[in-house]
């Protein structure tokens, strides 16, 4: 109790002490005098590069003593996320996340130097291996360029993008943010598509889409409606889909039960007897390997309109289909995946048959080869866009009203829409 008291002390000009800073030196009381003092040291020192071993961990504790308890008075809630999060259990301070890194520009900040808006890169200081899979899935460079081509990244990362994911990076930006314009584009498509933005440190990506800053979790992140931040509406219906299929509907009501908090390297279907988007693209369940790659489990390029096999088919498939296999027989899991590809099969061809009167109408002089200058280019996106992908989601995730009326029933609507457009545009001629 003293030595705590005696670092709080030290924090020269501070102010007043609050309750909440009482609740804060708690925390602290009970992580340096806990039985537990010379584990949680070892654990911290393996995690932390070598830079931060060097220092005594007294300094740590009055770094984040301070930042702490003047931020108590002025961003309180911060410091109440952070006192809740692992991070801080584990003696992870505010000044660890918050130190400058290499091409990051410092603050002078009360006596401290950091960086005002931690990167990925200050994640990566001690999650190397997490960062080095999130840069290989499509979450990374390839969901940034989406929407904003190459823009922003250095070579050696478009390079590196390029190898895994040709053609994902090194592209034009995409011609609907263009036409509708930076505002539109910064505030919508990129407020999702950050999760692989160019930081100006040379570092990709944005860890805390799925974790948060401050509390960094795990729980968060195998919510689904985290994903689903990102992942909804007609374009992605996953989150919706989601909601409708088993799995959803189980979760929900089951939820309790479910060990959201289980540690990755030993998470059980114990645990979790429910899958959550991230039980099925992301999670090591019952001793397979985590992943922050969620390319790795895939097998079909589904957004595209029309849908190719992967290279990566037959590794990606069995990944999946190890996953399910901790929960079905795998007759079972053969079979939805045989359904599932006569649909992705049959969406092709009526997304095909749009693609081929676009053609003809184009080689006829009728449309441009402009996108989005004619309402027939909005009802062919639509078609693909919309009920295309949401037939292809629907029939991999379990949602059948997604797969038919969500689906298959538009896909029929906007061919009859398109074909009267058509005629119009001929009779006119
Ligand atoms: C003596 C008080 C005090 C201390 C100590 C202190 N801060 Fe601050 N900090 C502030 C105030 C006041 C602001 C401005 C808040 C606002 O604009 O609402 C601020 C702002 C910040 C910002 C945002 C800066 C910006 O330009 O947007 C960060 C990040 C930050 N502090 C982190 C820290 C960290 C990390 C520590 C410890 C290493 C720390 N602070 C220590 C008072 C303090
Ligand atoms: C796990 C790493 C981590 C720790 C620990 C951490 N921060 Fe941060 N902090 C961040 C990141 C990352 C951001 C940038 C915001 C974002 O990405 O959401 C940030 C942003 C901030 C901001 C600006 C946020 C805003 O909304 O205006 C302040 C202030 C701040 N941190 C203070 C603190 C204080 C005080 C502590 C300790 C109690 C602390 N941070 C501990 C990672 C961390
Ligand atoms: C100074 C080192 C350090 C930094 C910087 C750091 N972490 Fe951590 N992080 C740890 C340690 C130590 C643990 C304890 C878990 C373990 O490895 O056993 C941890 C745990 C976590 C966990 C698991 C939490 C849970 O609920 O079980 C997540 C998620 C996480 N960190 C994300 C982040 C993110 C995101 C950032 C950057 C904003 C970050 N960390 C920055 C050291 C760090
Ligand atoms: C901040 C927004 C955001 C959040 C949060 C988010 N994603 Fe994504 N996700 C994207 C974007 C954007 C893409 C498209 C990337 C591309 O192909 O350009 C994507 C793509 C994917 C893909 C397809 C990858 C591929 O190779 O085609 C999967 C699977 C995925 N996300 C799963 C998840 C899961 C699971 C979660 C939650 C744990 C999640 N996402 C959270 C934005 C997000
Ligand atoms: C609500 C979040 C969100 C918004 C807003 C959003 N997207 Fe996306 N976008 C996603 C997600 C999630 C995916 C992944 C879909 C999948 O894999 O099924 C995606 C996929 C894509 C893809 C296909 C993947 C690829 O790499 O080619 C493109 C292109 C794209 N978005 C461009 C845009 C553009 C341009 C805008 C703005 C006009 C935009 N997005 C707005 C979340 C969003
Ligand atoms: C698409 C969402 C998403 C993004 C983006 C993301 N994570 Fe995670 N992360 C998760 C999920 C989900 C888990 C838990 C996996 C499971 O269910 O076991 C996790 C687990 C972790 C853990 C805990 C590992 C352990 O052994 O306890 C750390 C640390 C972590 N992430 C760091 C990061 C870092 C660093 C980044 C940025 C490079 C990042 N994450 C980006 C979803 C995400
Ligand atoms: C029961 C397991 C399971 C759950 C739960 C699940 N998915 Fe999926 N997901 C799949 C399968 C299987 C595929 C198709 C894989 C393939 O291409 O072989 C898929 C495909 C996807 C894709 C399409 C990538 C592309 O090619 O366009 C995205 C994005 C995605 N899921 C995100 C999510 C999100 C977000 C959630 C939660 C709201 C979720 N998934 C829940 C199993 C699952
Ligand atoms: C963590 C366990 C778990 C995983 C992983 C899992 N499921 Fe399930 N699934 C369940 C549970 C629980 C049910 C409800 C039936 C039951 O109680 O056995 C269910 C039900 C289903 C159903 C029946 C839906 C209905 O309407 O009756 C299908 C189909 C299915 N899952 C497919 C899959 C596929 C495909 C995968 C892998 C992509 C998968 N599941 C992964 C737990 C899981």
């Amino acid at each position: 109790m003293a030595a705590v008291d005696e670092l709080l002390s030290q924090q020269g000009s501070n102010p007043p002490v609050s309750t909440g800073l009482m609740q804060f030196r708690s925390v602290f009381i009970a992580v340096f005098l806990g039985t537990s003092l010379i584990l949680a040291a070892v654990l911290i020192n393996r995690a932390r590069p070598a830079v931060e071993t060097g220092q005594p961990s007294a300094d740590f504790v009055r770094a984040t003593g301070r930042c702490a308890s003047c931020h108590m008075q002025e961003t309180g809630g911060i410091v109440h996320q952070f006192e809740r999060s692992v991070h801080a259990g584990r003696g992870v301070t505010c000044l660890d996340c918050h130190q400058v890194l290499d091409r990051q520009e410092p603050l002078d900040h009360r006596g401290f130097t950091i960086t005002v808006m931690p990167t990925s890169q200050n994640c990566a200081a001690c999650h190397a291996t997490q960062y080095d899979q999130f840069l290989r899935s499509r979450h990374a460079a390839p969901a940034w360029a989406a929407v904003l081509g190459s823009t922003g990244f250095s070579e050696d990362v478009i390079a590196a993008s390029e190898l895994l994911h040709p053609g994902a990076v090194r592209r034009a930006p995409n011609p609907l943010a263009l036409l509708e314009g930076a505002s539109a584009s910064e505030v919508g498509c990129q407020g999702c598509h950050d999760i692989g933005r160019p930081n100006l440190d040379g570092s990709v990506g944005k860890c805390t889409e799925c974790h948060s800053a401050h509390s960094a979790s795990v729980s968060l992140a195998r919510e689904p409606a985290t994903c689903g931040q990102c992942h909804m509406g007609p374009d992605h219906s996953q989150l919706e889909i989601y909601n409708e299929s088993k799995h959803g509907v189980l979760f929900n009501s089951q939820r309790a039960s479910q060990n959201l908090h289980a540690d990755p390297r030993t998470l059980s279907t114990a645990d979790m007897s429910v899958p959550t988007c991230a039980t099925c693209h992301m999670s090591g369940l019952d001793g397979m390997g985590f992943t922050h790659d969620v390319t790795e489990r895939l097998s079909w390029w589904l957004f595209a309109p029309i849908s190719e096999r992967r290279p990566t088919y037959l590794q990606g498939q069995a990944e999946m289909k190890t996953l399910c296999q901790k929960c079905h027989t795998a007759p079972r899991v053969e079979a939805f995946y045989e359904a599932a590809e006569t649909v992705v099969t049959s969406t092709n061809e009526k997304v095909q048959a749009a693609m081929d009167l676009m053609a003809e109408l184009a080689d006829e002089g009728l449309i441009t080869a402009e996108p989005f200058d004619a309402s027939i280019d909005f009802v062919f996106f639509d078609l693909w866009h919309y009920y295309g992908r949401t037939a292809k989601h629907g029939a991999f995730m379990g949602g059948a009203d997604f797969v038919q009326w969500h689906g298959n029933y538009e896909l029929l609507a906007k061919m009859v829409e398109m074909e009267e457009l058509a005629a119009e545009m001929r009779g006119l001629r």
